[in-house]
């Protein structure tokens, strides 16, 4: 029976890039999707830049463009990033849209008809020279707990509490640093508490959730006891400046992010069925028999699993078949980090060289269907990948083609070996349901077992018959001819179960094999007898654990020598947050670079400057660097060492005046290959914001003070 799928994954915002621990998400769907489609299903696969919000305003300001510009340019990223890794939207369209505005018009609408709309004053953070209510993550201060310094409005990172921005001790404003003022405003709320919303959330989150305990647990602790009203309603509308849709009839008032952000799966899902000629009603109209199911992180699984099928039930949508929540990346075991190198963007990833479907292939392996954090261990990374995809999987056709290639004028023996297949080959063409269930359950650590395990299978049948050895035989002919045959056909099924995983790779394997694109019902047979295959070619590199190298150097940030530079890396707030990422963040925030608004300097601790090894360094040598505008190279003498290090002060200094000063370097920088050479460290220089000449003095310890001594 041909089903109906509409899947989506969650929106991504559009005023950040696109990195790794994203991609666990795009790629996991997309392997959904592409074997849903692979089964003869119709399938579809929507998304949207989530463009909506206070961060996103305030980012385009202080870039001096429109919102409309940041998110055009945004989105033209985000769809470079998703097409190199193979995400294969079949639309990724804007929640700045026509169709989003509709169906958000249209769904508060009926909210409000149903009574399920109520106006009340609260009070909030305004900053006064702003002129703006400010989100809770744009308001720091101290913790009324702990007392920790410039803790945002929600919860302290440092004791980990969480509160109300009004709790905060000596509240300011992070956009602007001003002290904020208490201002009362009307807001717009969902009545969750309303008993109507409590009864059919209890019954029907359950179904939504009900492939995942863990989330079902979530869900409990959400809702409480049966009698219990836990729920609190919620605020979806903000005040003017804000940048999203008017709320019909509150001039001044604009709706939530977070009330458009799902409603952007409809919007993209309708401007789709425009283009396509399709009834969107025969997806999301009450009673639709299709089925909908929405990827997301655990940390949005509130907004999933309650807001939204509350929002649609009582605007007369229909709920999510399933929500299919996963768990966070770390890298080599600790959340991504760009100090470390480990926040890798999905360009930079691409930029360097190193193939998507590597990274495809290893998420994949790690994925299967439940909420706990995946791992991209940078080691196994390059173990795995060469060992299993290249080392397993693509030596069966590099075995077999060059010998049907050259002996056999590339045509395949000519006899129906199916019987032959299947007594040398045993399940291998009987495990394409197995496999099948396993894509399905979205098991895809199981799937991908269970493939390799029949890869060992076929390598253990080419270790017995040796093609190679046929070949030097006489008389052997007919034999090499079976099994090189065999082990072709044998390929060909292996490539139709990973072809979900790695789409470019089968697509080249389909060239070579000279088939037409391959669908999972392909793999329960044989090709024809005296089939003409293609002349073969290398399908894949191995990895080099340079390249990973290279990768986290490429992606390492180091302590910037500019003012301006140092502005880059100072952390700034998160975008909407939602309620669980008030104490739980999400992977990737640990520099905090997707809020956007102007950061201010921040505190850190006594400990984190003692991170900092700085020491007093004598200039031994400085030289020009043959090529570079602005570096001077230097060696630098530290007492019982001498460091190679790259400086930006050429527009300040000749080489020659600096030989035999002192100056101070970081020493524990991480080294750093640069065009011209490794950079073993960096020396300290004031400039003015733009680090331009004149403006660069390079720092000077007392006279006394000698090389290595320790700065602190
Ligand atoms: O958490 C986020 O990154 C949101 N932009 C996700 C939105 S998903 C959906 F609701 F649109
Ligand atoms: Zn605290």
């Amino acid at each position: 029976m041909t089903r109906k799928i509409l899947v989506t994954s969650a929106l991504p915002y559009a005023n950040g890039a696109i990195h790794l621990g994203h991609l666990v998400e795009y790629i996991q769907t997309d392997i959904w999707t592409r074997f849903q489609k692979m089964r003869g299903h119709e399938c579809w696969y929507v998304c949207a830049d989530d463009t909506h919000g206070t961060p996103i305003m305030l980012r385009a300001e202080k870039e001096g463009i429109s919102p409309e510009q940041l998110i055009a340019r945004v989105h033209a990223e985000h769809s470079r990033d998703f097409a190199g890794f193979h995400v294969a939207f079949d639309n990724y369209h804007t929640t700045h849209s026509d169709e989003t505005r509709f169906y958000s018009e249209d769904i508060y609408g009926k909210l409000k008809s149903a009574g399920l709309i109520e106006v009340r004053s609260i009070e909030q953070f305004y900053d006064p020279v702003k002129a703006m209510f400010l989100p809770d993550r744009f308001i720091k201060g101290e913790c009324p707990k702990c007392s920790t310094r410039d803790q945002y409005g929600d919860a302290c990172e440092s004791c980990g509490a969480a509160y109300a921005p009004t709790e905060l001790k000596n509240p300011y404003s992070a956009v602007s640093g001003a002290k904020p003022e208490l201002r009362s405003s009307d807001h717009y709320f969902f009545k969750l508490s309303d008993p109507r919303c409590q009864e059919f959330l209890r019954h029907a989150t359950r179904a939504v959730c009900a492939n995942q305990p863990e989330a079902i647990n979530k869900l409990q602790e959400w809702l409480g006891e049966p009698g219990e009203n836990k729920l609190a309603d919620w605020d979806i509308s903000r005040d003017a400046p804000y940048f999203g849709f008017e709320i019909p009839g509150a001039p001044g008032k604009f709706f939530y992010v977070w009330l458009d952000a799902p409603i952007g799966y409809m919007g993209s899902f309708a401007n789709f069925c425009k283009k396509k000629g399709l009834d969107f009603d025969a997806y999301w109209g009450k009673g639709s028999t299709a089925e909908l199911y929405h990827f997301i992180g655990k940390d949005i699984l509130y907004f999933h699993a309650l807001f939204w099928p509350a929002e649609l039930e009582h605007a007369g949508y229909r709920i999510p078949t399933s929500v299919f929540a996963h768990g966070f990346l770390t890298v080599d075991g600790a959340k991504m980090s760009k100090s470390r190198g480990t926040f890798i963007t999905a360009e930079s990833y691409l930029a360097q060289g190193l193939n998507p479907e590597w990274l495809r292939y290893y998420f994949a392996a790690k994925l299967n269907g439940t909420m706990e954090d995946i791992d991209l261990n940078l080691d196994d990374f390059v173990s795995r990948v060469n060992s299993d995809l290249v080392g397993k999987y693509i030596n069966i056709a590099s075995r077999a083609a060059g010998f049907i290639a050259k002996r056999f004028a590339g045509k395949l023996d000519a006899r129906h070996l199916s019987e032959t297949f299947r007594a040398e080959l045993p399940g291998l063409i009987e495990a394409g349901e197995e496999i099948a269930a396993h894509y399905e359950a979205r098991d895809f650590a199981r799937a991908l077992r269970r493939v390799m395990a029949l890869a060992d299978q076929i390598n253990q049948y080419v270790d017995k018959h040796q093609p190679w050895q046929l070949a030097k035989q006489e008389g052997q002919d007919a034999k090499l001819h079976e099994v090189c045959s065999l082990l072709i056909n044998a390929f060909r099924i292996l490539t139709t179960y990973l072809k979900p995983v790695l789409p470019k790779l089968a697509h080249r394997a389909e060239e070579f094999l000279n088939v037409a694109p391959l669908h999972w019902a392909d793999a329960a047979h044989l090709l024809p007898p005296a089939h003409l295959i293609n002349p073969y070619e290398h399908l894949m590199q191995r990895i080099d654990p340079k390249q990973v190298e290279a990768l986290v150097a490429a992606n390492r940030e180091s302590l910037a020598p500019t003012g301006a530079n140092a502005a880059a890396v100072a952390p700034a707030p998160t975008p909407e947050p939602s309620p669980q990422r008030k104490a739980q963040h999400q992977q990737a925030t640990e520099d905090k670079t997707q809020g956007q608004a102007e950061p201010k300097p921040q505190h850190i601790s006594i400990d984190d400057f003692a991170k900092v090894d700085l020491r007093v360094a004598r200039i031994a040598d400085a030289r020009h660097v043959e090529g570079a505008d602005k570096l001077i190279q230097l060696t630098l003498d530290l007492g019982t060492e001498t460091r190679n290090v790259f400086a930006g002060i050429k527009s300040a200094y000749d080489p020659a005046q600096l030989v035999g000063r002192l100056t101070v370097m970081v020493a524990n920088l991480a080294p750093r290959k640069m065009k011209f050479g490794m950079s073993e460290g960096m020396v300290l220089a004031a400039s003015d914001a733009d680090g331009k000449a004149p403006g660069i003095f390079l720092l000077s310890p007392d006279s006394g003070a000698q090389p290595g001594m320790r700065v602190k």
